[in-house]
């Protein structure tokens, strides 16, 4: 069985904080990195107005080569950014019209990394990632937050996310092999 897991990345310019992140994310556990700041995707729309930008094919990209989705969002006024929101809500595209991509979300495990510039995340930033994975049918592994000080990733926070990785990330990665 295909393992892979993909880092989406959903912050309003490439090479920010929240891609330094995911660059060291990406270097611990070798997963590709989808930028979605680099992809056309438009908001929700009743009509499907957009339904020939970006989403359809990515999404189907991601569910069918992925097992383990990492979703990476900058901290934009308490809450996921702009990018990654409307990333989530086209995801209503596939269980009204792409039924057969939405399905295959099932199963699949779903992680979280916040990046702001506070130490502290509050309080239901998190709800939407556990109630969406719960909603999907997907497994929620949790989340670690992150914060980049100085244009550095600090040591502590390089061990937080060590952690993540290991006890999150490759434990589910280990637990569906067996
Ligand atoms: C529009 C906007 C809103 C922000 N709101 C918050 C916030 O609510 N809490 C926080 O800790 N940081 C906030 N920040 C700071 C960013 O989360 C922080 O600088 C983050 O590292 C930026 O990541 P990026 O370089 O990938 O955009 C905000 C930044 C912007 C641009």
């Amino acid at each position: 069985m295909n393992l892979k897991g993909v880092i989406i990345q959903g912050s309003s310019r490439s090479n920010g904080n929240t891609n330094k992140i995911v660059s060291f994310v990406q270097k611990e556990t070798s997963f590709d990195i989808i930028d979605l700041k680099s992809k056309q995707i438009g908001g929700f729309d009743y009509d499907s107005k957009n339904k020939d930008d970006d989403f359809l094919p990515l999404m189907e990209e991601i569910v069918n080569k992925y097992d383990t989705i990492i979703f990476a969002t900058p901290v934009y006024w308490y809450s996921m950014s702009g990018i990654m929101k409307n990333f989530f809500d086209r995801i209503a595209d596939c269980l009204k019209n792409e039924k057969e991509i939405g399905e295959k979300l099932q199963g699949k495990a779903m992680g979280m990394i916040s990046c702001g510039s506070d130490s502290e995340l509050k309080k239901g930033f998190e709800m939407p990632f556990v109630e969406t994975a719960n909603y999907l049918g997907m497994y929620y592994l949790g989340n670690v937050h992150t914060w980049v000080e100085n244009e550095i990733i600090s040591e502590s926070l390089k061990k937080d996310l060590t952690i993540f990785i290991e006890e999150k990330i490759n434990a589910v990665n280990s637990n569906a092999k067996n």
